[in-house]
């Protein structure tokens, strides 16, 4: 009954998701990357096909598949990343950045695998900024309604309303992370954020939040 309603408002809708981590690499066997599954943006990409969005998934390297009416687009990089979210991002009503983007890359990628040399005890790596996706995305398009993520262990809910104000975005949902939540789990307790209204959900699978982010999402957007 819920699934009718909600379906009533997604029907047609158009909705880009990022999923997953980054990797950043050093050379051609290495990379720097991060704790991300994919799980929450593939469920919600899989939950709005179900109520009758079109949906396109950006996703990192993911070891998942997505129902083959979702447009789905790899990438292994950020920068790679924010190239395919600012091309498919055009027409799009609304956009989730469920993906871990890695905050730094290495300076250089080198061409060839790095040595060790004899007697090398330690190693620096230098790492420069990757972009901001969502924030780029929230400036350069105001008229799609954007969601980011905030993956918190401390201090949840202030970090979370501090992201959203600072990046310009729509919503953040505001997300637990330790204590068997969150991160290559299959339950999440999300927090729903917008500079209105605030909604904490019930700890549940991620299918279940997604459903409920995307009926708060079409009652305060649409
Ligand atoms: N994000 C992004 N591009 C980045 C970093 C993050 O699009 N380079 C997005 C994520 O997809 C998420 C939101 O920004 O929707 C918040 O990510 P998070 O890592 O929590 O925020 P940061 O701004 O990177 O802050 P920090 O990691 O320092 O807490
Ligand atoms: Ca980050």
């Amino acid at each position: 009954q819920a699934w009718v309603e909600l379906a009533k408002h997604w029907q047609g809708k158009r909705l880009l998701v990022s999923a997953g981590p980054t990797q950043e690499a050093m050379d051609p066997v290495r990379f720097l990357g991060n704790r991300s599954s994919g799980k929450m943006g593939f469920a919600i990409a899989e939950t709005a096909r179900k109520l009758g969005a079109v949906v396109t998934l950006v996703a990192g390297p993911v070891a998942l598949s997505a129902h083959p009416e979702i447009r789905r687009v790899d990438v292994v990089s950020a920068q790679e990343m924010l190239a395919a979210v600012t091309e498919q991002v055009k027409q799009q009503d609304v956009f989730i950045s469920a993906a871990a983007v890695a905050d730094f890359r290495p300076e250089t990628a080198h061409d060839r695998k790095l040595k060790k040399q004899a007697g090398q005890d330690d190693m620096t790596l230098r790492l420069v900024k990757n972009p901001d996706i969502v924030a780029t995305v929230a400036q350069q398009y105001p008229d799609v309604f954007v969601v980011g993520f905030a993956a918190e262990t401390d201090d949840v809910l202030a970090h979370a309303r501090e992201k959203r104000a600072r990046k310009g975005l729509d919503m953040i949902c505001a997300n637990r992370v330790g204590d068997g939540l969150g991160f290559e789990t299959d339950d999440n307790q999300l927090t729903l954020m917008t500079e209105a209204q605030e909604r904490a959900l019930t700890p549940s699978s991620k299918s279940q939040q997604a459903f409920e982010l995307l009926a708060f999402i079409a009652e305060t957007s649409f």
